[in-house]
């Protein structure tokens, strides 16, 4: 039984039909040169029109926000008018789009860099991960990430207004809301957790001072598309990208409840059973505590994701966990995943080696239900 899943819910000024959203899946496959959306990346979207919310794959908001090969941007005029190709083709197919706005800080690389620099983060430490790369080939290789240096206090505010542009143009290219992605390990992650922001200055040390930066971006980006058109992701006590916060409760905490202060169209966690795309076996036994901390602290819809499937995804949703549940893989492999829970049918297998890159393979080509 999967009646839960099945329930109208609003968000925003949005009445979705159930309760299956589309996470953000990044997929390189962004048409170049200039990382813009084609016909084929606006076909997959269509496919998957039938999710009560689709939350595109994340979009760099400038080119220093850029991390990895061939990720789409949305931060010059053809990636508006490219990017209208999929919500033209979501909204014909009846679906509801939100753009996810993404800046990478330090797990970049600068072969993606203005002027070949250093990728920029909250403090000069080095991220314990990789990034994918293009080669003097044009081929896609994995590769270390370089020390990356601290932004000044000047350059913070210029991404402050290179997020509000970049929702700007979102909705500009028909995107009905934005997700700002908070979470894995990214810009704005590596200002909130403890262990990646050793600033002294405003933006961090305390708490409130690590929150800074998010909270000055949703303020810039509600200003620009109102709330009820604002997600934000998190992924509290996350672990992907070398995160870690001394107080995830406090820190989380005020967060969420400083999010309160707009009616967003939602808030967005991620489950830290799942690292990255990993299951981790031995995730905080505090999770539990604090979702359920962060669920009677926030007031509006809060959306889950991270390995769900059709049953316990309509547990959390019947629970009280969560009112709206993303699923990733099950979405990529599946187009139709709806209509596949509602009805019990069983589901493809996503093919991780298709994940990242390449052509329609494994991408456009996943089989509806007949
Ligand atoms: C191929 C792939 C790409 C992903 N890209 C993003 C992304 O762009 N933004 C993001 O916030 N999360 C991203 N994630 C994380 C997913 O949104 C989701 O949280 C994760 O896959 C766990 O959900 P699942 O178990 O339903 O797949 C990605 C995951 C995968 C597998």
């Amino acid at each position: 039984m999967t009646d839960a899943l099945f329930q109208p819910v609003a968000i925003g000024p949005y009445r979705l039909p159930h309760r299956v959203a589309m996470a953000p899946l990044t997929r390189s496959r962004a048409g170049q040169p200039g990382d813009v959306p084609t016909a084929m990346n606006a076909h997959y979207y269509r496919q998957r029109a039938s999710a009560a919310l689709i939350i595109t794959e994340a979009t760099q908001i400038s080119p220093q926000g850029q991390g990895y090969a061939w990720t789409p941007g949305i931060y010059n005029q053809d990636q508006v008018h490219a990017w209208r190709q999929v919500s033209t083709q979501v909204h014909e197919a009846g679906g509801l789009i939100f753009m996810q706005l993404w800046h990478v800080g330090r797990v970049s690389h600068p072969s993606f860099q203005p002027g070949n620099g250093l990728p920029v983060a909250p403090s000069a430490l080095p991220v314990p991960g990789k990034t994918f790369i293009v080669d003097e080939q044009g081929q896609g290789v994995w590769s270390d990430v370089p020390v990356p240096r601290a932004l000044t206090t000047e350059q913070i505010a210029e991404i402050v207004s290179d997020y509000r542009q970049a929702a700007r143009n979102a909705l500009a290219a028909g995107m009905d809301g934005v997700e700002i992605h908070a979470g894995n390990g990214y810009l704005l992650d590596q200002f909130i957790n403890s262990n990646s922001n050793q600033r002294q200055d405003a933006y961090g040390g305390s708490i409130e001072h690590r929150a800074r930066l998010l909270l000055e971006v949703v303020e810039a980006v509600v200003a620009e598309a109102g709330a009820e058109r604002v997600g934000v992701r998190l992924t509290p006590m996350g672990r992907f990208m070398g995160m870690g916060d001394e107080t995830p409760e406090a820190t989380f905490g005020y967060i969420v409840q400083a999010l309160n202060r707009w009616p967003l169209a939602y808030l967005h966690l991620v489950e830290p059973a799942v690292v990255g795309t990993v299951k981790d076996e031995n995730f905080d036994p505090r999770w539990d505590a604090i979702i359920a901390q962060l669920r009677a602290t926030w007031h509006g819809v809060l959306m889950l994701a991270g390995g769900y499937d059709p049953a316990t995804a309509n547990q959390a949703v019947a629970s009280g966990r969560a009112d709206l549940i993303a699923f990733g893989r099950p979405f990529l492999a599946n187009p139709d995943l709806p209509r596949r829970i509602r009805e019990g049918l069983a589901l493809n297998t996503p093919d991780p080696s298709t994940f990242f890159g390449g052509d329609q393979r494994g991408y456009v080509d996943y089989p509806s239900h007949p």
